[in-house]
């Protein structure tokens, strides 16, 4: 995956450091050549023996270094590399490299280069959740630095929350991520729900309706284009399943729950199934019988749990972006949007389902992408093209 790749790993000093170690022959694994620098804090962590034994390789820390100085120039140093990582981004490297401070070799060259740098943060919760903090990350987010992580846990300082270096093969995934910017999902977990869901009313009936899954598995197989790793969980459809992403096959609304809750963490949710709003209260065991001249059953419904609300209400295990459909047969933006509230789902795809617009079970579709800052209709096109805009939206929101 990073064959030929040359990374050069920037190590601030935190207790994180040693994950750095690991993270040096992770990337070697898939082919990538590491190249690594100390900050003088990070010394106090792990040892530049390690990690150039690790690294097979020179460890670069001296700024002042007239041997390393003669052997290749400290800008020649971060230019010839394809991306610079800074894991662990220490609060203290961060808020240096938002002020464009050059304190030392590992600073040096993170002003020095016109590679993209990618950041690892790790350090203890109340400096991650500091305002200083955060605005040094936003400053360097609206430069371009692309981050990763933190994590979320239980941290070395004894205490829990945002902060934690992300896991070592999400780094590896992030820098796969940044080195092909063809997929920039790579790294990323999603969960989409397609086709319908089957209630049923006895081993042999039951109530369903005319969604295809054509637009949902579209989706599936344009967000695992662009790098996700997606669990597709799907109602009956006579679809083949897409290539390069899991399959779950369920048949009701709660199955489809229980599948979805199963596939997370996402970093992405997106309902495009048509879920069937109630069930059958009391499925029958055995055939109902038709008896002759008898009246016809009656059957009693009872509400599903609404899967699109539940991966919405917040929580630790809400993904970060939850996109729903709203299929109306009138009042189309002013229903969406008022189901898009009820929800609680980030945006919401508007879809005309009235007679005549063969949307359900057709190829194309005309919808409205609503969002936190407003909608924008897109013309009618071909559910694949729809879903592949709609991968494209999600993989800018998510970068
Ligand atoms: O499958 P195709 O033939 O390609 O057709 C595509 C489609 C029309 C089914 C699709 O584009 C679409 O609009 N899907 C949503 C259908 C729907 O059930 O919409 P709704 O307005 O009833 O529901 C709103 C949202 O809540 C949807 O994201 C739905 O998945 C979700 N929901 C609804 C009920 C429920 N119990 N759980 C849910 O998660």
């Amino acid at each position: 995956m990073l064959a030929g790749k040359k990374v050069f790993l920037i190590i601030s000093g935190g207790i994180a450091a040693y994950k750095s170690l690991d993270l040096i022959r992770r990337l070697q694994d898939q082919g990538a050549t590491v190249r690594c620098c100390l900050t003088a804090n990070a010394k106090e962590f792990v040892t530049p023996m390690a990690v150039s034994a690790l690294s097979r390789g020179p460890v670069y820390m001296d700024q002042f270094s007239l041997k390393d100085e003669s052997e290749m120039g400290h800008i020649e140093l971060s230019r010839q590399a394809d991306l610079l990582v800074v894991a662990p981004a220490t609060a203290n490297i961060l808020a240096r490299m938002a002020a464009g401070i050059a304190d030392e070799l590992a600073t040096t060259l993170l002003l020095a280069t016109d590679k993209p740098v990618l950041a690892a943060p790790a350090m203890n919760v109340r400096m991650w959740t500091h305002a200083a903090t955060q605005a040094n990350v936003a400053t360097l987010k609206s430069r371009g630095i692309l981050f990763v992580g933190p994590g979320e846990g239980p941290m070395a300082c004894n205490e829990y929350g945002p902060g934690r270096l992300a896991e070592v093969p999400e780094i590896v995934a992030a820098i796969a991520a940044a080195l092909d910017p063809r997929r920039p999902l790579a790294g990323k977990r999603a969960v989409v729900t397609s086709g319908p869901t089957v209630e049923p009313i006895d081993p042999v009936r039951f109530i369903a309706n005319r969604s295809s899954g054509k637009q949902g598995h579209a989706i599936a197989a344009a967000l695992a284009a662009l790098g996700a790793e997606v669990t597709l969980v799907s109602g009956p459809t006579a679809l083949a399943d897409p290539e390069g992403v899991t399959v779950a096959h369920v048949e009701s609304a709660r199955e489809m729950l229980a599948a979805c809750q199963a596939a997370l963490p996402a970093d992405v949710a997106v309902c495009a199934a048509a879920v069937a709003d109630w069930g059958v209260d009391g499925i029958a065991t055995q055939k109902i019988k038709k008896e002759p001249g008898g009246a016809p059953p009656s059957i009693r419904l009872v509400p599903n749990p609404d899967i699109l609300a539940t991966l919405s209400a917040p929580g630790a295990a809400r993904p970060r972006l939850v996109v729903g459909f709203a299929a109306e047969t009138e009042n189309l933006i002013a229903h969406a949007q008022a189901k898009r509230a009820r929800k609680g789902c980030d945006w919401i795809v508007a879809n005309d389902v009235s007679i005549g617009t063969g949307t359900f079970g057709g190829d194309a579709n005309q919808v409205t992408l609503i969002t936190e800052t407003g909608s924008d209709a897109w013309p009618a096109l071909d559910k694949r093209a729809v879903a592949a805009r709609l991968a494209d939206r999600i993989a800018e929101a998510l970068s």
